[in-house]
């Protein structure tokens, strides 16, 4: 088992995320949970997995649980709202803990119940999506959609502990593994050559789950992610490189409709829109870029600009974006693979005009 230690704003403030196979035990839990009860908050399609030996786990307390329905349609304030209905209906109390068992939905929606309730309650995260293990798990960044932009109410919340095991992956369909890869993908282009250089060479033992080549990517993307995060846990400055892809990412999210591509794919194509955008604007060599998008047109993920989206449409969602003002946005800029810049005064008409000219070559 890998265990990597995440420290965020000051040196007390920290939690382990552990990674592994096999790690529903009641070791594991024993000594973040405080209270007596438990709250577990899983989906219609992981419950049936996995909630049975969760709860062996967890066997000394008692156990309430919630199934969400399963989808990001379902990120919505009115789920939010049911969920803390049951919740207080159980007497959930404050030294409760509550455990998120499932993909980045079901971590962000029971972290934004357990950020809310009670003015804050203690949440594990138990992801069990590579997406949710690499990535939406690990940080403290919880929250629902709304009609305008996705993950707009929200709140920080950090996990009082992270479980990562890697077995539940065997279950998980290949597309939603492949939309985890792009966000694997993102941590080494921001922060790591030499990562990026290692998927490159094992792209088969990764998409054939192979427990070391899978181990070492959870490890690895998961403490690009903590180094990051532990410099600036709220986001006001170096956490932003995270949101490589995002703006764009978002945006064709949001256009597409939620649920249309998985949030990783529509990742992808953020990632390869801010390279090619980059490179336009001479930041990024010709084959700094072919290799970023080599790499992630290797794993099988997308690469172009959906041809059914509106342009406008687009530009309208990005200055929509909770992170920008109404006349520039701010873009993450890859300068090289292993390293991005934030870019706050790209002007949005010079967006509008690359995303047209992305389209006139599709
Ligand atoms: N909080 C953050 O920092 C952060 C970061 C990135 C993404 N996100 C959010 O994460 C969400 C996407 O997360 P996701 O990609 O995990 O999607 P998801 O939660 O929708 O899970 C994908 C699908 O896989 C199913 N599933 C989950 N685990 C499974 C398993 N082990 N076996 C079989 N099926 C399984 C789910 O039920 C779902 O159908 C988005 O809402 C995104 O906004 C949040």
């Amino acid at each position: 088992m890998k265990n990597i230690d995440l420290y965020f704003d000051t040196e007390k403030n920290h939690y382990k995320i552990l990674i592994g196979k096999d790690l529903f035990q009641q070791k594991i839990f024993a000594d973040t949970l405080k209270g007596e009860s438990v709250f577990i908050v899983s989906n219609e399609t992981v419950a049936p997995l996995y909630l049975e030996s969760l709860k062996q786990a967890l066997a000394n307390y008692q156990i309430h649980s919630f199934l969400l329905p399963d989808g990001e349609e379902f990120k919505t304030l009115e789920s939010w709202q049911s969920l803390l209905n049951q919740m207080i209906s159980v007497g959930l109390r404050r030294n409760d803990t509550v455990i998120a068992l499932g993909g980045g939905v079901v971590g962000d929606m029971a972290g934004f119940a357990a950020a809310t309730l009670n003015r804050g309650m203690s949440i594990i995260q138990v992801p069990t999506t590579l997406l949710s293990q690499v990535d939406s798990s690990v940080g403290g960044k919880t929250a629902v959609n709304h009609p305008s932009g996705k993950n707009l109410i929200g709140a920080f919340h950090q996990p009082s502990l992270v479980v990562s095991d890697i077995s539940t992956l065997n279950t998980l369909p290949s597309r939603e593994l492949l939309a985890g890869i792009s966000e694997v993908i993102k941590a080494a282009i921001i922060d790591d050559r030499h990562f990026f250089d290692w998927l490159g060479d094992n792209v088969s033992q990764i998409l054939s789950l192979q427990e070391e080549a899978l181990t070492q990517v959870v490890e690895k993307a998961c403490r690009i992610k903590a180094q990051i995060v532990a410099l600036d846990a709220k986001e006001k400055g170096v956490r932003a490189w995270l949101n490589l892809g995002h703006t764009f990412g978002h945006a064709i999210e949001t256009c597409a409709g939620y649920g249309t591509l998985l949030h990783g794919e529509a990742v992808a194509i953020g990632i390869c829109l801010a390279a090619k955008f980059s490179h336009q604007r001479h930041r990024l060599s010709l084959p700094a870029l072919e290799q970023i998008i080599g790499l992630i047109g290797a794993f099988g993920l997308p690469t172009q600009l959906p041809v059914d989206l509106d342009v406008s449409d687009l530009v309208a969602a990005m200055r929509l974006d909770k992170k920008n003002t109404s006349e520039n946005i701010t873009l993450i800029l890859p300068e090289k693979v292993g390293q991005v810049m934030i870019d706050k005064n790209v002007l949005l008409q010079d967006v509008e005009q690359f995303l047209n000219e992305q389209r006139d070559r599709a």
